[in-house]
């Protein structure tokens, strides 16, 4: 049993990649988890493998009910809700002439007014309930722009100032919640894989994607899952509204 014996954490995009090895590694260091996502199957089947410590529910973050369903669900199987992790999230290609207005609302809705949805229950709760912790998942897509990400670029960029609102505001009003943002490279998860095999050339994707990363670097969803879980945990208390890239040094030139 390690650092987050004692918490209780609701996990979005439980499901899959990150969201999925993050719920695993909490619950591996002593936390009870709630897997929440849109995919129930596969929140569910993640959540048999972790054993009696894991729960899922379903969840489309887009939804406030839906939202309120998950929440509920959180604090009847976990007797309460310390720690928010808002990983669920999708990735579209677009540039500014080429992303159709839907596409745009989608991104927008998914990754930054998800997110905003879950943070603000999040503070609701948790400032009643003594304080808790909240982990967003940016991206290095929210510090530096690609030509062809605009949509999920925005998102990034907004959960990126979101984070620091929430962190400056809990701050300011003694709250005992801390909120930061987690900016990934390319990890090898689902949505990375599944978007190099949408491309129109697949192996070409895959070299410019694969470019990213510094060679020798093996960057997957549980190099992630370890950054997460020591910001979920007491140990890491004065780190608040903080920025963590987890790239393998790319940003660093
Ligand atoms: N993989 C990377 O390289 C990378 C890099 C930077 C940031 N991120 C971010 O990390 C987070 C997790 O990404 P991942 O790579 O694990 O992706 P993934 O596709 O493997 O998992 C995302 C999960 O989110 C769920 N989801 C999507 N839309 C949802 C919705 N509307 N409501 C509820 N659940 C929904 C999916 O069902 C899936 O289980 C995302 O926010 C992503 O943008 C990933």
């Amino acid at each position: 049993m390690g650092r987050c014996k004692g918490k209780r954490a609701l996990v979005t995009g439980g499901g899959s990649g990150i969201g999925a090895a993050t719920a695993r590694l909490l619950a591996s260091d002593g936390a009870m988890v709630m897997l929440a996502d849109r995919d129930v199957d596969a929140a569910r089947s993640v959540a048999s493998e972790i054993g009696e410590a894991a729960h899922a529910t379903e969840l489309q973050v887009t939804d406030q009910a839906s939202w309120d369903n998950a929440i509920k669900a959180t604090l009847d199987a976990l007797g309460g809700w310390d720690v928010l992790v808002n990983c669920a999230g999708i990735l579209r290609r677009g540039t500014i002439e080429s992303t159709p207005l839907d596409m745009w609302h989608d991104v927008i809705n998914v990754n930054l007014t998800g997110t905003w949805r879950g943070c603000r229950a999040a503070v609701a709760h948790m400032r009643e309930n003594g304080g808790g912790g909240i982990v967003n998942l940016s991206s290095v897509s929210g510090l530096v722009g690609d030509s062809e990400l605009c949509a999920y670029d925005a998102s990034k960029g907004g959960v990126r100032l979101l984070t620091k609102s929430i962190a400056h505001y809990c701050t300011e009003n003694q709250l005992g919640i801390r909120c930061n943002s987690i900016h990934p490279g390319v990890i090898q998860t689902p949505m990375v894989h599944n978007y190099i095999a949408e491309a129109d050339d697949p192996e070409n994707e895959r070299k410019l994607w694969d470019a990213f990363t510094p060679e020798g670097v093996n960057a997957q969803a549980e190099d992630v899952a370890e950054l997460i879980a020591f910001i979920a945990s007491d140990p890491s208390h004065l780190i608040n509204g903080a920025e963590l890239v987890i790239d393998g040094g790319a940003m660093a030139s």
